[in-house]
């Protein structure tokens, strides 16, 4: 089977990731900026000022994408760069930027795949509450429209946000995102239902500009599986995926909230301040949603967790995505098991649980269309005379698009993939020594693109559609 036209194979970044020019051509400061410079919070202080310059090296990048024969390019907007002060005026500089980018990927025939929320915030919302606070949700819509009104003509697909749980999660149970904030519970379920309704006013705000395109969200896509037949580490395994799965996928594809999580957090006094009315604008929203974007690295293997006095406390080492971890609540812990295989990152390599996954969510969502935004190996990279010989990064790609051959084969609606990540970038708490991409960035040389081993591979799978996977 080759991979049909219509389906993508793509890769990825972020706009914090890559951009660099922090402070320049109008941008405003984000939280980002920010975070990255207090003492402690990233690896030996590693931040964004210039990451790996894209902003200066667009062309340079998108020529090196096209090359590869990229059919999309998966990229985010910085809304500090659109509305530095982030309900004030647009920075017509920063349209600049992106209209460029967009326009040079169209030169070259690649599909523009915006990301509109990809972590980075303007400062000044962040201060007053950031996602906790409903002004924000109203911020975010500004913004959106001013993208759709902008870009529109040419990008027709968009995702308002990237991984909810990840930012929501790290910015008020762990902390080590921004704000910062540990064990706030009540701040963390208020921040997803503000972020959803954000989500679900901006697509009801795109539909209404008639320019007949897609548009969804990204969620982070861990399913959790019970370690093995025991009741309560079941319970552990269906109480992961109800806070983790269902709690995001269903107020943006049914419109409501599930009961299970409701009832639990409920009783505990954190059930997030909402009004009737931006429960109805999730329900109104929930069909007009064109697909939802899945980011697969690795499964969950949970237990029960039985240590409940054990205070629960994630810290920058620990919040890596390695199992190992009870989570917020206490109710179940996630486990490395000895019959798996790791990353060097500790991550769980497991294509096959991506195609279980997909056919669980088929169960629960129906026929939606998907695409996987992410999916990618995070390792350091070995170079051999000056060549980067990346054959795990291959092996691991090669792994999931078979897998997703076989998920499209049982009739899941897949239409795309998105490496994760197009070239080696900024990781938001790691600095550079874990790599994603198929082109290398030389930190010693000016940084210097170069071709990786992956970089020839990708090409020809893309060159025959995948025939050979
Ligand atoms: C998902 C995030 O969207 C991305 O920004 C990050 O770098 C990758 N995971 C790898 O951890």
């Amino acid at each position: 089977m080759k991979f049909p036209k219509d389906f993508f194979l793509g890769a990825a970044s972020a706009s914090y990731q890559v951009e660099g020019a922090w402070n320049e051509d109008g941008k405003g400061v984000s939280n980002w900026d920010v975070f990255t410079k207090i003492p402690g919070k990233t690896f030996e202080g590693t931040n964004g000022d210039v990451a790996v310059d894209h902003y200066h090296r667009y062309k340079e990048d998108v020529k090196l994408m096209a090359e590869m024969g990229l059919d999309s390019y998966r990229f985010s907007v910085s809304w500090p760069r659109i509305i530095p002060d982030g309900d004030g005026e647009i920075n017509q500089k920063g349209i600049e930027f992106y209209n460029n980018l967009i326009d040079e990927c169209l030169k070259y025939g690649i599909v523009p795949f915006v990301t509109l929320y990809h972590w980075d915030m303007p400062e000044v919302l962040e201060k007053a509450g950031g996602w906790t606070n409903k002004k924000t949700v109203d911020a975010f819509v500004k913004y959106a429209k001013a993208c759709f009104e902008a870009f529109g003509d040419r990008v027709k697909r968009w995702i308002t946000f990237n991984e909810t749980i990840v930012f929501c999660s790290n910015g008020y149970l762990s902390g080590a995102h921004p704000p910062g904030i540990t064990g706030d519970v009540k701040k963390y379920f208020q921040a997803t239902h503000n972020v959803f309704t954000a989500h679900a006013r901006s697509v009801i705000e795109y539909k209404k500009l008639k320019q007949y395109g897609e548009i969804g969200i990204t969620h982070v896509f861990s399913p959790a599986f019970s370690v093995d037949d025991k009741e309560e580490n079941k319970a552990a395994a269906y109480h992961a995926n109800q806070y983790e799965i269902t709690w995001y996928y269903d107020p943006i594809l049914k419109g409501k909230y599930p009961e299970y999580v409701i009832k639990n957090i409920e009783k505990q006094g954190f059930l997030p301040d909402w009004t009737d009315e931006e429960l109805n604008t999730l329900r109104e929203a929930a069909p007009l949603n064109d697909f939802i974007g899945l980011n697969y690295y690795q499964p969950q293997r949970v237990i029960k967790n039985h240590d409940t006095g054990e205070k629960i406390e994630r810290t920058r080492e620990n919040s890596t995505g390695a199992p190992g971890n009870a989570s917020f609540d206490g109710f179940y812990r996630t486990v490395k098991m000895d019959d798996k295989t790791y990353t060097k990152w500790g991550w769980e390599i497991s294509p096959e649980s991506l195609i279980l996954g997909l056919e669980k969510l088929k169960e629960q969502y129906g026929d939606i269309k998907i695409y996987i935004t992410e999916n990618g190996l995070g390792d350091q990279d070995p170079i051999i005379e000056d060549e980067i010989l990346d054959m795990p990064r291959i092996k691991f790609i090669e792994a999931h698009l078979r897998a997703i051959k076989e998920a499209i084969s049982r009739g899941i609606n897949l239409k795309g993939y998105y490496a994760w990540s197009v070239i080696d970038l900024l990781s938001w708490l790691n600095g550079y020594k874990k790599q994603y991409g198929f082109i290398y960035v030389d930190h010693k040389h000016n940084l210097d693109r170069k071709k990786k081993l992956s970089f020839y591979w990708y090409k020809k799978v893309i060159e025959e559609r995948g025939k050979n996977i």
